[in-house]
């Protein structure tokens, strides 16, 4: 069903299913690649706290978490800009890193983030993404290593996903109606 949030109209585009099937193939591949390490998981503030969550249940790993926030859209634009917050202040050297995005659009967010976390010698810095939208990505370079779902150049919400504040609370993800 079609819904509404703020002033634009947005269509289903993953069922909740096809999302939860997504994770746990990422999930299965990440116990596999990690294996005999104890992975740093860093989910990005505040979009990707679903997908942090329910990925890390099938996780079979000893592992930790640690928060960073970043901020980088206005409405349905990314700004270019990213801001980042530190949330917790792990000591990152010698580290396997996953840091935990909901979706990979321009890359100005991961790019920024690579560049910090780098700075701290960590062992590994791999990234586990839910989306992607590999036609918006300015980043050649830039290949999250494991990836729920590529999607089209489209605005989504749901799931995590926002648009001005709202609609992360749904359990699905819709597409904005062109
Ligand atoms: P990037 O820096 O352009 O790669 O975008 C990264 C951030 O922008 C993501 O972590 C999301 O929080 C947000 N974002 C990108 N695309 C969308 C979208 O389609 N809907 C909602 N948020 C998005
Ligand atoms: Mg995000």
């Amino acid at each position: 069903m079609q819904i509404q949030i703020h002033d634009k109209q947005f269509v289903p585009f993953l069922s909740a299913a096809k999302i939860q099937a997504a994770i746990q193939v990422v999930a299965q591949q990440i116990n596999h690649d990690l294996a005999g390490t104890i992975p740093l998981f860093m989910p990005v503030l505040n979009g990707s706290v679903f997908f942090a969550t329910d990925l890390l249940r099938h996780i079979n790993l000893p592992c930790e978490i640690a928060f960073i926030k970043t901020r980088s859209y206005h409405g349905t634009n990314s700004t270019g800009t990213v801001e980042v917050t530190w949330v917790d202040k792990p000591n990152l050297a010698g580290r396997t890193i996953v840091i935990v995005e909901d979706i990979i659009d321009t890359g100005h967010t991961l790019t920024k983030l690579l560049a910090l976390l780098s700075e701290q010698n960590p062992a590994a810095i791999k990234i586990a993404c839910l989306l992607e939208k590999p036609e918006a990505n300015c980043y050649p370079n830039l290949k999250p290593d494991y990836v729920g779902m590529q999607i089209p150049n489209k605005f989504v919400v749901g799931y995590g996903l926002d648009y001005n504040g709202h609609g992360r609370n749904l359990p699905e993800i819709y597409q904005l109606k062109e």
